[in-house]
């Protein structure tokens, strides 16, 4: 099992580049192989959760070649529409291959997702998406499988605000015959990158940003070159840690638009946010301050980036607050920052976080992705040596995340939690 070692102390400084957007290049994917045409989709982050969903949609017969961060697929021999692999319940994103494989070859079969495990994460809305297209949906053996003879645009009202819902119907009423609208649509900026994408493709859909997108169905995508915008959590991970430890970063390669709520929170706890046309650079140098923070859905706070702003408040002045609005279990981490020294205490959604001047290093695991990039800035900022486990859980979503980190100074390593003379060495070296 690998690990990651950090010794705290070290502000960050320099410059730091942020990579495409995973999120975004999970729909993206999905999305290129509705085409028979040739797609090519640059800025793709070399992360696990993009390389298991290349390797789904090889697996039932698209080909894919992957050269550093460009990938070119042809799905012009997609053999199977049943994509039931163990490694695809790892991903929640492998249901995007459901909208994507419904609206191509009107009938899709795919394994139930997993993913990080947040909460609750129902598919009700996908499944109310894709019947009011005309699909029938069963789940049957840990398969959600949707069919139909042909898809029909429908008005869709979804109850709540989902990404994954708005996505998976969009791509199935892309190839729908007839006009789509979906109300109450997310507007996260990866809904908007997906649009695009489809509509370089030759799909017809407008509004994708606002609360109503309206898509007209098409008879055929075809190819094309497109690039996935940055990685707005990245990013967001990025800004809290160069807060977090004092330190000064450029954080290039961003749409400061999309990172508005975190600038914002950062202005007001202390933190100095200076804005470029596509960097960011973020400089502390004191203590930070407190505050209250909700995630919500875009433009609100994301829920994405609430285990790293909890993070940072734990050692800000005074008493802050964070609700989660959004999944009910996003605090599974605050334990292994008690084990740091942090006062935090968690009622129903929300955490009452009362600052600490200072967090000691401790060894910790990662409960899931943006927790356990979360207890890395834990980690830049305590005193001593921290042990970060299941650092899997980081690399599914952060591509090269100790790589980053150490070119802005910090004293990190990833090592073989076995590996006793690399763990020592590393020790030695950093005092
Ligand atoms: C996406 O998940 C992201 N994943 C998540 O990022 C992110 O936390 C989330 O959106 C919210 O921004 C990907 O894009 C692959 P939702 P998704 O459907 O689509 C409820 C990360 O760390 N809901 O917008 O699964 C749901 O329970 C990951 O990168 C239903 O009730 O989220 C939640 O409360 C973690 N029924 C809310 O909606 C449904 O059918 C928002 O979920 C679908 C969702």
């Amino acid at each position: 099992m690998e690990q990651y070692i950090i010794k705290g102390g070290k502000p960050l400084s320099g410059e730091v580049t942020i990579s495409g957007y995973k999120n975004a290049a999970l729909g993206i994917i999905a999305a290129a192989v509705m085409t028979d045409e040739t797609v090519i989709i640059n800025n793709v982050p070399k992360v696990k959760d993009i390389e298991l969903l290349l390797k789904a949609i090889e697996d039932i017969g698209a080909k894919v070649e992957y050269s550093k961060n460009s990938v070119k697929i042809n799905g012009s021999n997609i053999s199977s529409v049943s994509v039931d692999f163990d490694y695809i319940r790892k991903i929640r994103a492998s249901y995007y291959l459901l909208g994507a494989l419904l609206g191509k070859y009107n009938n899709a079969a795919v394994a139930l997702p997993g993913g990080c495990n947040i909460g609750s994460r129902p598919i009700d809305q996908h499944i109310k998406g894709f019947e009011a297209l005309g699909s029938e949906v069963k789940i049957e053996h840990g398969l959600i499988k949707a069919n139909t003879d042909q898809l029909t645009g429908a008005h869709i009202y979804f109850d709540g605000s989902s990404v994954g819902a708005t996505i998976n119907t969009m791509l199935a009423a892309c190839l729908a015959e007839g006009q789509t609208t979906l109300e109450n649509a997310a507007k996260e900026p990866h809904v908007v990158d997906v649009a695009n994408f489809l509509n370089s493709m030759g799909a017809n859909i407008k509004g994708a940003g606002t609360d109503v997108i309206r898509i007209k169905g098409v008879s055929k995508l075809h190819g094309s070159e497109y690039s996935i915008i940055p990685d707005q959590i990245e990013a967001g991970t990025f800004m809290f840690a160069a807060a977090a430890s004092k330190g000064d970063v450029l954080i290039k390669n961003v749409i400061p638009k999309h990172l508005e709520a975190f600038t914002a929170k950062l202005l007001e706890i202390g933190a100095e946010v200076e804005e470029f046309d596509d960097a960011i650079r973020v400089k502390a140098s004191g203590r930070l301050g407190n505050t209250h923070v909700k995630t919500l859905v875009y433009p609100g706070f994301l829920t994405d980036m609430q285990p790293q702003m909890t993070t940072l408040l734990a050692v800000s002045k005074g008493t802050s607050i964070v609700t989660e609005s959004i999944f009910e279990n996003r605090f599974k981490y605050v334990d292994e920052l008690s084990r740091m020294g942090a006062s935090i205490k968690v009622e129903s959604n929300t955490a009452i976080i009362d600052g600490v001047e200072r967090l000691t290093g401790a060894a910790v695991s990662a409960p899931d992705l943006r927790a356990g990039a979360a207890l890395v800035i834990a980690g830049l900022m305590a005193e001593g040596f921290t042990t970060v486990e299941n650092v899997e859980y980081i690399e599914r979503g952060y591509e090269f995340f100790e790589y980053k980190m150490q070119q802005l100074g910090a004293d990190i390593v990833k090592v073989d939690s076995e590996d006793t003379k690399a763990i020592k060495k590393f020790k030695l070296k950093v005092g």
